[in-house]
């Protein structure tokens, strides 16, 4: 690469090297792949990562999402050398889950009771668990584009193409994996998110356990309910005998401190929570009403875990989410993102760039090459993913690392000073891709 810009052939030989003991040279799928090469990083401060190569960068992947408070902040590491001293794992109950669990209910207006797990597919799988066993029925409505998880029988549909899809009143189930259960979709229906008339007509045959959807759809580009879309679909549920499911991985603490639930104003039966729960520690988690919820309680629903409720991640979690009871901390990263969105539509604008965007607090989707607002899954599939990935590749190499799925995770300590910058540098990349 050119001497004007960052260098990362450190990391390039690092994952070259690991790649001979670990598989692929990482520890997730997806993790690979970025443009110029997966990256390996040495610390984190704020809004900035150090990487293997001495690169300092501006982070706009919050390790997927959950560093919604930045890299390392101070009260959590404090409290977590703190608690080191007392122990690292029990596998048994401690003060701090007791803790984290009235937050968590006082936070979210649908929780009464909650169940601690350690990642966010794990809770999907409790939750459809619960769910069959409080409806007695099997059948689980999922949508196009919408992620929960890497398991099996939610790993159907995510980003098909338009061919495999089928027809969009009935979309067919595309696996997503090589060995994935054929079978694994055999209580599952797929179907296109926002069109409240497909939905209604599903859930009245009666048959339907639950519908589980990302109540903004943040996995597929950044799409928010239509009008009416989520009240609609819980009426419908309760009518039909069904539960409503929202999977709040990332939406959850980051849309308000109750997250999409009180953004939307609209109460699921069943909440799952994760990623900025604890702000980089392994915690999620399933919530509802105390009497959805008791079916854990008197053991008619199994859900177990060793790290459950792990010693230090559960500090982490009361520590991270004191801050969502500050007055201040949503407005503060509403500001933030709405200041960065600004600045993205207006360099979009002059440097004539077909696009579109979307943003919530503490998160924004940018797409090239298509000019109207997506509402579900298939009109992504009109983007120019290239022309993007070429755009996060100008980024990185001027110090910005941004997802190339679209996705900005925006933390409390992206300050304005680092925003404008990274407008600065989104200009600059803009037109290098425009030149080449
Ligand atoms: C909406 C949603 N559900 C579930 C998951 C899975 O969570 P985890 O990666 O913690 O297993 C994710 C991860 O990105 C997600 O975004």
């Amino acid at each position: 690469m050119s001497d004007n810009y960052l260098n990362f052939d450190k990391s390039k030989n690092y994952i070259k090297e690991s790649s001979l003991h670990l598989a692929g040279g990482v520890n997730s799928s997806f993790r690979t792949g970025m443009k110029p090469n997966a990256l390996g990083f040495v610390s984190g401060e704020g809004a900035y990562l150090l990487d293997m190569d001495g690169n300092k960068l501006i982070d706009y992947y919050l390790g997927m999402g959950p560093m919604i408070l930045g890299y390392n902040p101070s009260s959590i590491k404090k409290a977590i050398q703190k608690g080191i001293e007392e122990g690292i794992f029990f596998g048994a109950q401690s003060k701090y889950e007791l803790i984290a669990a009235k937050m968590i209910n006082k936070l979210l207006p649908s929780s009464e009771l909650v169940r601690f797990c350690t990642s966010g597919s794990e809770a999907v799988q409790a939750s459809l668990r619960l769910a069959r066993a409080a409806t007695r029925k099997n059948i689980v409505i999922k949508f196009e584009g919408h992620y929960h998880g890497w398991f099996d029988n939610v790993l159907w549909s995510n980003k098909p193409n338009l061919q495999d899809a089928g027809r969009r009143e009935k979309p067919n189930l595309v696996a997503w994996t090589d060995g994935q259960d054929s079978h694994s979709g055999d209580s599952i229906v797929v179907l296109p998110w926002n069109d409240i008339k497909i939905l209604e007509k599903r859930l009245s045959k009666g048959d339907v356990a639950a519908v589980i959807m990302e109540p903004a759809m943040c996995n597929s580009g950044g799409i928010a309910p239509v009008n009416g879309y989520l009240q609609k679909a819980k009426k419908s549920c309760k009518k039909n005998g069904s539960l409503l499911i929202f999977d709040e991985t990332i939406t959850g603490f980051r849309f308000a401190p109750g997250g999409a639930q009180e953004f939307y104003s609209i109460l699921p039966d069943i909440t799952i929570l994760a990623k900025a729960i604890a702000n980089g520690f392994p915690v999620a988690a399933i919530t509802g009403s105390r009497k959805l919820m008791s079916l854990l309680t008197i053991g008619k629903v199994v859900h177990g875990g060793t790290y459950n409720s792990q010693f230090l991640s559960m500090i982490a979690t009361v520590k991270t989410l004191e801050y969502y009871s500050r007055n201040n901390f949503h407005n503060d990263l509403n500001e933030k993102t709405v200041f960065l969105r600004e600045g993205l539509e207006k360099v979009f604008f002059d440097e004539k760039i077909t696009s579109v965007l979307s943003s919530f607090p503490g998160f924004i989707f940018c797409g090239f090459g298509i000019k109207n607002q997506p509402q579900e899954y298939r009109d992504l599939l009109n983007l120019n993913t290239e022309m993007y990935i070429s755009f996060c590749f100008e980024m990185i190499k001027r110090g910005v690392r941004t997802l190339e799925r679209g996705a900005w995770f925006i933390s409390i300590e992206h300050s304005k000073e680092i925003l404008e910058h990274t407008i600065s540098i989104v200009k600059d990349s803009l037109k290098a891709i425009k030149n080449n």
